[in-house]
């Protein structure tokens, strides 16, 4: 199926209300079931939601505040529910091998005690977690904080969040979980190649790639600048101006794009520079309206990077599609979870070699470009093959591309909760085929 393209509207994912506050914490209720959506116009989808929307409901968290959110599964199949980029006690995880079994309920507690950053929460029941994530069990999850409001970046209806992802619509409007290359249609915020309405001025919007393996080039089809302030872990030393921006699978970016500079009436397309030679490469229309009232700003110093304390411990994980296993690999090994790959400190900052051994692959998509995710701390990337990363991918990150043949380095410390944890490759159906390595980290 196909529709016009921009003929829908982009939906902003609703805020989710909390059903009660005390003085330190917010309680959230969260329902999983399946429902219907209109991803392409005049067509009905089945997806599975949390709460019923597609994409789910956006939790607004602030620092120093807790979270409880109470999800109960009414879906038939297993579920876990993971807050990527989220520092949290290893109970409340979402590890994959931790399940909400059909029809059970369960409180998850975040403390927020991290900076002011663009999280998500999203499904992570092991074997199932590409394509429950694929359905639709992907969510915003924002991180507030005091500092963020001093720097008067646009807010309110002027902070979009764009959640991007692929998909395979049918004729009937059947979702279908196919691979990368059999996935042509492209949703902002579940709604396939929309139009968004902007106001001739300064928006900020938290760019997600939710999809479950594909690497995305964003660029303004004028080759237009805008402005990367934030990335995974929340805010960069510095705005970086962009004309492209590279997300691979979990990756966030937090951008500026100033509309100012089109004329009243006038458009400008998001293009998917890395949609194979068969896609529409369009992903979202603006189109600009009038100028409207605009204090904000984009200061030139958004957060210093806090020195790094010195590495006492290094590491090496090998990404490998193991071709007589038919299993994706990591140092030669599919996930066990009985087994525990990596025994860490508390306190200890390590140096991480990450290499994907796999050759280059001819057309982008392909199911050996790899990324690298770690759970319960994020990092800054030092290095790609020997050379420093740019300043965008050099603030706090909790996903890393590694593409064919690249080796990247990164450090990381273990900060107040032991545990067991996961590290794994975020293309979802690496991490289901056991691209995933299970960490202990002691006192
Ligand atoms: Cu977003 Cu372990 O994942």
């Amino acid at each position: 199926a196909s529709a016009t393209p921009f003929a829908a509207e982009m939906p902003v994912p609703t805020v989710l209300r909390p059903t009660s506050r005390t003085r330190d914490t917010d309680f959230y209720d969260i329902r999983m079931f399946d429902t219907t959506a209109e991803v392409i116009p005049g067509l009905v989808t089945g997806v599975r939601t949390y709460n019923g929307s597609f994409p789910g409901p956006t939790i607004r968290a602030a620092r120093g505040r807790q979270v409880v959110v109470r999800h109960h599964n009414g879906l038939a199949v297993d579920t876990s529910v993971h807050l990527h980029g989220g520092h949290v006690p290893a109970g409340h995880d979402g590890h994959p091998m931790d399940l909400l079994k059909p029809g059970a309920t369960r409180e998850y507690h975040y403390p927020n005690a991290q900076a002011a950053a663009s999280l998500w929460y999203h499904d992570h029941a092991h074997g199932l977690e590409a394509e429950n994530v694929y359905r639709g069990l992907h969510a915003s999850y924002v991180v507030t904080d005091e500092h963020e409001r001093g720097l008067k970046l646009p807010s309110g209806k002027y902070e979009v969040e764009l959640q991007l992802r692929d998909a395979r619509i049918e004729q009937d409007g059947t979702l279908t979980f196919t691979r990368a290359q059999s996935r042509p249609h492209l949703l902002v915020n579940g709604r396939e190649r929309p139009h968004f309405r902007v106001a001739a001025r300064k928006y900020r919007f938290r760019v997600y790639n939710v999809s479950v393996d594909r690497f995305m080039s964003l660029r303004l089809a004028d080759g237009g600048e805008f402005v990367q302030i934030g990335s995974d872990g929340g805010f960069l030393a510095a705005p970086v101006g962009l004309t492209e921006l590279r997300l691979s699978a979990g990756e966030r970016a937090d951008v500026v794009v100033d509309f100012s500079r089109y004329k009243p009436g006038t458009s400008v397309v998001l293009q998917n520079t890395s949609a194979l030679a068969t896609e529409n490469p369009d992903v979202l229309r603006f189109d600009v309206g009038f100028p409207a009232y605009d204090d904000s700003r984009v200061p030139p110093v958004l957060l210093a990077a806090a020195a790094l304390p010195p590495a006492t411990v290094e590491r090496r994980f090998v990404l490998e599609w193991n071709a007589a296993q038919a299993r994706y690999t990591i140092n030669g090994q599919v996930y066990d979870p009985a087994r525990v790959d990596v025994q860490a400190k508390l306190g200890t900052t390590e140096i991480w070699t990450v290499v994907n051994a796999d050759a280059p692959a001819p057309a982008p998509n392909f199911h050996l470009n790899h990324n690298f995710h770690t759970h319960q701390t994020q990092f800054r990337v030092l290095d790609r093959n020997g050379v420093p990363v740019r300043p965008a991918e050099a603030g706090q990150k909790d996903v890393v591309m590694v593409a064919p043949g690249d080796t990247v380095r990164l450090a990381l410390t273990w900060k107040n909760f032991t545990g067991r944890y996961v590290v794994h490759c975020h293309q979802l159906p690496h991490s289901d085929y056991s691209q995933m390595l299970e960490i202990e980290i002691t006192a």
